[in-house]
């Protein structure tokens, strides 16, 4: 198979984060958040010192924005709301309505170009005061986020009928809890990441309660969260142990999230056995691993209407032995496995995204073999380039090319109920760590220039062939 048509109806998007585009960063009342203020600190976290002050300065540029999606011809676009531009100390005691203009004028617009919005309510920037209340690892989050999350479903549920709650909880809380590569920085080795994702999922699934009870009937939307994954195999296939370290590797990288919100409430057992095995031996009283109580399982299970994958990489998986665990213990120890990337996948734009197209769809058949079959939206996925970027990125290209095959195949071969699918990112922004030096831009934009110019790459025009014809033609 080297082309074909995707069903009709397919959502054709791209996607981008507030922080990530919208700058304006003090502009308006909006509020500090996280990110704003480890930005500000310098010390080197991000490369060059760089800040999302300014970014694509999405916040008065939308409306060039809004030109490259009608180049591209798209018929869904995800973003994602900035909490603290809305709520300036992340709580709906003080509400910037300057904020919600923003917002409204962009929902608007889009809606009178046809294009759906699929918004996001939390893409790691969480308001400065919420953090400096204990941010994610205080149980005190959940409900605050229960509140932002009510706030919005009140203020743009008229017009907003696909939300996600929270992004890709597994790297908001790795990263920002664990490793300390984002804000706050906390580098609570075998415990921080654990209990922000305990906080992460209780905040989901209130958040997707207080939609159903009280806006759903009325507003006709639906909720879910953007969960990301790779797809992993074994290093040696004929191996036992890596077999088992490649399950080990997926319960640790996507059951964690999806067990409890698509199937039964409860983190995986895998998991609860290893890591309170481990934190026996350690002499800890109770496992590192959070419980949920029964009331907490029950309120947990069934809280998606559909399935958000960000998708970027895949890995080969080695056991690790006793000797080779690495001495602090985050990620690799506790689920004692290493992802490896293949010397032979080629590396697009940024050292960890090896491209394996072929993963994808593997993925897609996984997900849908273990979660039920759900309807599945890709909502990222998508290739970099380092700076300076080619505008003729035909190899880019050809990587989008072929992962849109194997979604093709996903669907057609493997019948996965695969609804859509969202290139990261609409425009080249703020990378987190990576500051502006990479870029996933279906458009390039000119941070030098004052005005942030926006220039199709080649792959926008090829995109926008795609989503035209809703058909690959691929070769
Ligand atoms: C995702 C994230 C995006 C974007 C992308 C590319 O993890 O949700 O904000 O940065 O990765 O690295």
């Amino acid at each position: 198979m080297d082309s074909g048509k995707f069903p009709d109806s397919f959502a054709w998007g791209a996607a981008t984060a507030a922080y990530q585009i919208e700058g304006g960063w003090d502009a308006d009342g909006k509020g500090p958040n996280v990110w704003d203020t480890f930005t500000h600190q310098g010390g080197d976290r991000v490369y060059k010192n760089q800040t999302g002050d300014v970014a694509c300065g999405s916040y008065t540029l939308w409306e060039e924005d809004l030109k490259c999606i009608k180049q591209l011809g798209l018929t869904h676009y995800r973003f994602s709301l900035s909490w603290s531009r809305l709520l300036p100390d992340g709580t709906t005691g003080f509400i910037n309505q300057k904020g919600i203009n923003y917002y409204n004028k962009l929902i608007d617009s889009l809606l009178e170009m046809s294009v759906t919005p699929l918004v996001t309510l939390y893409h790691f920037d969480l308001p400065q005061p919420v953090e400096d209340q204990g941010g994610w690892l205080s149980e005190k989050t959940v409900e605050i986020f229960e509140q932002y999350a009510e706030f919005c479903y009140a203020t743009f549920g008229d017009r907003i009928k696909h939300w996600i709650t929270i992004n890709e909880p597994y790297f908001a809380s790795r990263l920002s809890y664990e490793s300390g590569i984002f804000p706050p920085g906390k580098e609570l080795i075998g415990t921080g990441a654990y209990r922000a994702a305990h906080n992460m999922i209780k905040a989901h699934a209130k958040a997707w309660h207080i939609y159903n009870t009280s806006f759903k009937n009325k507003q006709q939307g639906r909720v879910s969260i953007a969960l990301d994954s790779d797809w992993a195999e074994p290093l040696d296939p004929n191996s036992l142990a890596d077999k088992e370290g490649t399950e080990r590797y997926m319960h640790f990288r996507l059951h964690w999230f999806a067990n409890p919100i698509f199937i039964d409430g409860d983190y995986p057992e895998i998991m609860k056995s290893i890591i309170s095995q481990k934190s026996k031996e350690e002499g800890l009283t109770c496992s590192r691993l959070p419980e949920f109580t029964e009331e907490e399982k029950a309120m947990i299970k069934g809280t998606a209407d559909f399935f958000c994958l960000n998708y970027y990489t895949t890995r080969k998986v080695k056991t690790l032995s006793s000797e080779t665990l690495p001495s602090k213990r985050y990620g690799n120890s506790d689920m004692g496995a290493e992802g490896i990337t293949e010397p032979n996948w080629p590396i697009a734009g940024v050292e960890w995204l090896a491209v394996v197209p072929w993963g994808i769809r593997k993925l897609l058949a996984y997900i849908k073999h273990c979660f039920g079959n759900p309807e599945i939206f890709i909502t990222e996925n998508g290739f970099a380039q380092t700076d300076p970027p080619a505008l003729q990125d035909v190899h880019r290209w050809g990587y989008f090319q072929e992962t849109l095959m194997e979604v093709l195949k996903a669907i057609k071969q493997d019948g996965v109920n695969v609804k859509g699918y969202f290139a990261w990112s609409l425009l080249d922004n703020f990378e987190w760590s990576f500051g502006y030096s990479v870029r996933f831009g279906l458009f390039h934009v000119d941070f030098e220039q004052a005005n942030l110019p926006r220039t199709p790459y080649y792959s926008a025009n090829e995109y926008a062939k795609v989503v035209k014809g809703n058909e690959l033609i691929y070769k």
